[in-house]
């Protein structure tokens, strides 16, 4: 077990196993910066599942117990079921999860990634409408695809956790009918309010819905009610009264969570951050490489010991030392 400088643990690793993504939503790798001329990783810069095995087994000794994989878009790396069963059963973590944007999924590899001991699968999905998916994201013409996804994903794991980016003048109209999609089904449906992450998405803190406001406009059709929130979780959890379905609000810019935060990234090259908005990562591919573990554990264990990120809760600081440097994008730290 091991805390940093303010006393949190290390228990929660998201990793990103790929930079690429055959989706360009607007807030995350819009079509215009991440073009055809845009470099992503080589094939041979990208950590091997032996090289991703090998050091969650050793971030184990500090306290790792759940990861999470994202990306980019992980379904688009090759045989991913094979690094969840190793995860697993292998390195011994206790929770497996991913974070997808669902168009990759099919009932078939779902059953293989429920069969290789994945805990569940998040999809993200930010309208019913096509025309306003289009608007958000050109690439993503097949909302019915995603949709039947989830109730593929439903039918095998029984729940599932959704995730809709609301963009103000974008897609604020879809969050009744997102509801009104998933009501009666037993999905966790969040809300996110849009994040300054990255430098190519433009963000502006005008464009930003927040969690009361989106809850002011659910509340005007659904009876709604909070529910006690865990304590290291991104999300505040309410109740849809009468239906199947819950709410999660993840409030980053109103109402940061950086107190209880517990977790790490892991780039898909090898690099460690303390934070989502962390403007340098820890080189560890050299020490994964080397199989050097005890340069890998005091490594960690100084890089976490004197980790102070909470840019959440500081953003709106002038002269926060991240307002200087360039952030790093989400679909190469992982979401
Ligand atoms: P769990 O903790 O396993 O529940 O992860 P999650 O459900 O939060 O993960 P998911 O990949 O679904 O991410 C949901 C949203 O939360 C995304 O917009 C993430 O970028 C955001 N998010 C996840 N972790 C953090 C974090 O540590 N800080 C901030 N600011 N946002 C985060
Ligand atoms: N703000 C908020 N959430 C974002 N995501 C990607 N970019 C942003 C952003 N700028 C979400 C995706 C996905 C999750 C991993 O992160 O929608 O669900
Ligand atoms: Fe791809 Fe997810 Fe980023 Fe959209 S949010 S571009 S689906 S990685
Ligand atoms: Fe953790 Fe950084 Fe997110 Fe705060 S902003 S919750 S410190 S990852």
């Amino acid at each position: 077990m091991i805390r940093d400088k303010l006393s949190r643990k290390f228990e929660y690793l998201r990793i990103s196993i790929t930079d690429k993504c055959n989706y360009r939503c607007s807030y995350c790798m819009p079509s215009d910066v991440f073009g055809s001329n845009h470099k992503f990783l080589k094939k041979d810069e990208l950590l091997s599942y032996e090289e991703i095995i090998y050091i969650a087994r050793e971030l184990k000794h500090f306290g790792l117990r759940k990861i999470r994989l994202t990306g980019g878009e992980p379904m688009l790396r090759k045989n991913i079921q094979l690094l969840i069963g190793k995860l697993k059963n292998e390195a011994g973590i206790e929770e497996v999860h991913m974070t997808c944007n669902g168009s990759l999924l099919s009932k078939e590899n779902i059953r293989e990634l429920k069969r290789s001991g994945l805990d569940s699968i998040t999809i993200s999905l930010d309208s019913i409408s096509k025309h306003i998916g289009k608007k958000l994201n050109p690439t993503h013409t097949d909302n019915k695809k995603v949709i039947d996804n989830i109730y593929h994903v439903l039918d095998h794991y029984g729940t599932l956790k959704l995730n809709s980016v609301i963009i103000k003048n974008i897609n604020e109209q879809e969050i009744i009918p997102i509801v009104n999609q998933f009501k009666n089904d037993n999905v966790n449906i969040r809300f996110i309010e849009y994040m300054d992450v990255g430098e190519s998405n433009n963000w502006d803190k005008d464009k930003v819905i927040t969690s009361n406001q989106i809850k002011k406009i659910i509340s005007q059709k659904y009876s709604i009610q909070q529910e006690p929130t865990i304590k290291s979780s991104t999300s505040e959890k309410w109740i849809l009264n009468n239906y199947a379905a819950t709410l999660g609000f993840i409030s980053s810019i109103s109402k940061p969570f950086c107190n209880d935060c517990n977790r790490g990234r892991l780039s898909a090259d090898g690099k460690f951050y303390t934070c989502l908005f962390s403007t340098f990562g820890h080189d560890l591919s050299n020490h994964i490489r080397n199989q050097d573990r005890e340069m890998l554990r005091l490594f960690f264990q100084n890089i976490w010991s004197s980790r102070i990120d909470q840019y959440s809760k500081l953003r709106s600081i002038a002269n926060h030392p991240s307002n200087n440097a360039s952030k790093i994008e989400m679909s190469y730290i992982g979401g």
